[in-house]
């Protein structure tokens, strides 16, 4: 057994539903329960019934890496060499650590509270990480002040996401500027796959604009419901972008070519944006009512509770008392707190917050 993979710790989250039982209301589940539309599958099928279903390139196919490419338009990053399509997003995160850092220099500082797996992910490649905790007094609240000051000698890679999870917060436009000017020759992994799940009046904007060493992960499964394709990608500077894809080459081959296509039609589509931000209104008026301590999410599909005490504890006793999933803020982080996630349908939802309030009133 290799001892690296041996220390990571297994994963909360996985403890938890383990102990779900049947009729437990999840507010766990960090997956969109919509359905995406069929015809995006059915012009693929179409396109195999044709082509067959060969490889692809190992980078990805042309034409999606050029559509991708023109689709976000980052500057710098506007080309098909500046992509790699990915088996999800979590593959191009994994493959942005390894490609970038050297296990004997350098360090990858993760902003948190964070996804649970970016520092697994740093452990699995033996690089060293950091956390920056946002200030939970502010409600997490993005502070590139506190980013940059966090920075040491041996930090080549920034690590955040916006929107967040857990927190659903997004980094604002001044934010990331003031992030990027301070940054110098550390690279930035940005991880915007809620970037379409932007709930402010503003358009999403990307470190990416004003940052040239920006790698950026994505992938259309919570903004299209495709968190089965395992298809996502990751954009870069064309020469880092090599290492990447030789990496992936030797671990993929390439991403599937038929979610490749899947992807290709879908990319055009709407996003469920709208249909989050209907279920947002409705998560804050039950939170609200409920008298919950919470941070308002800015986008994203989660909401971080405040309770104050021992988030495993609390977690495990509301499904134990309660039968409601939650996932402890320790899991990302953020000790007193627990995460909960709103794609729950609506009566569930309203059912889960008012059992949550019952058990932290007690
Ligand atoms: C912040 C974040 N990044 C990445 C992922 C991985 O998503 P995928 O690999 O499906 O693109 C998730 C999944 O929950 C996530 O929450």
């Amino acid at each position: 057994m290799n001892p690296t993979l041996a220390a990571i710790p297994g994963s909360l989250i996985r403890a938890l539903n383990a102990q779900k039982r049947p009729g437990d209301i999840d507010l766990g589940l960090g997956e969109p329960l919509l359905r995406p539309d069929v015809a995006w599958f059915e012009a693929a099928t179409e396109w195999v019934r044709e082509f067959g279903c060969p490889y692809s390139a190992n980078a990805g196919m042309l034409e999606l890496r050029t559509k991708l490419a023109t689709h976000f338009a980052y500057p710098g990053l506007d080309r098909p060499e500046n992509v790699c399509v990915t088996v999800g997003s979590q593959e191009a995160l994994y493959l942005a650590i390894k490609a970038l850092c050297d296990p004997a220099t350098d360090e990858v500082l993760i902003v948190s509270p964070c996804y649970p797996a970016y520092p697994k992910l740093c452990q699995l490649e033996g690089v060293a990480h950091r956390e920056v905790l946002l200030d939970p007094e502010r409600g997490f609240e993005p502070d590139a002040d506190r980013v940059l000051a966090a920075i040491g000698p041996q930090t080549r890679l920034v690590l955040l996401a916006s929107p967040a999870n857990p927190t659903g917060r997004v980094w604002p436009r001044a934010e990331l500027e003031k992030l990027a000017a301070g940054l110098g020759e550390v690279a930035v992994l940005v991880d915007e796959v809620y970037r379409e799940l932007d709930y402010s009046d503003q358009a999403p904007f990307s470190i990416a604009t004003v940052h040239p060493h920006t790698f950026v992960a994505n992938s259309l499964s919570k903004s299209h419901a495709l968190t089965g394709l395992r298809l996502g990608w990751l954009m870069g500077p064309a020469e880092p972008m090599q290492a990447v894809v030789k990496a992936h080459q030797f671990v993929n081959t390439a991403a599937s070519t038929f979610s490749q296509r899947v992807a290709l039609a879908a990319l055009d589509a709407p996003s469920h944006r709208a249909h989050y931000m209907a279920q947002r209104a409705r998560l804050l008026q039950l939170l609200d009512a409920a008298g919950l301590a919470y941070v308002a999410p800015d986008g994203a599909f989660y909401c971080m509770l405040r309770i104050g005490g021992d988030s495993v504890k609390a977690a495990f006793a509301l499904l134990e008392q309660e039968r409601v999933v939650t996932i402890p803020g320790v899991a990302f982080g953020a000790e007193g707190w627990l995460r909960i996630s709103w794609v729950a349908p609506e009566e569930a939802l309203a059912e889960g917050i008012g059992r949550i309030a019952r058990f932290l009133q007690c």
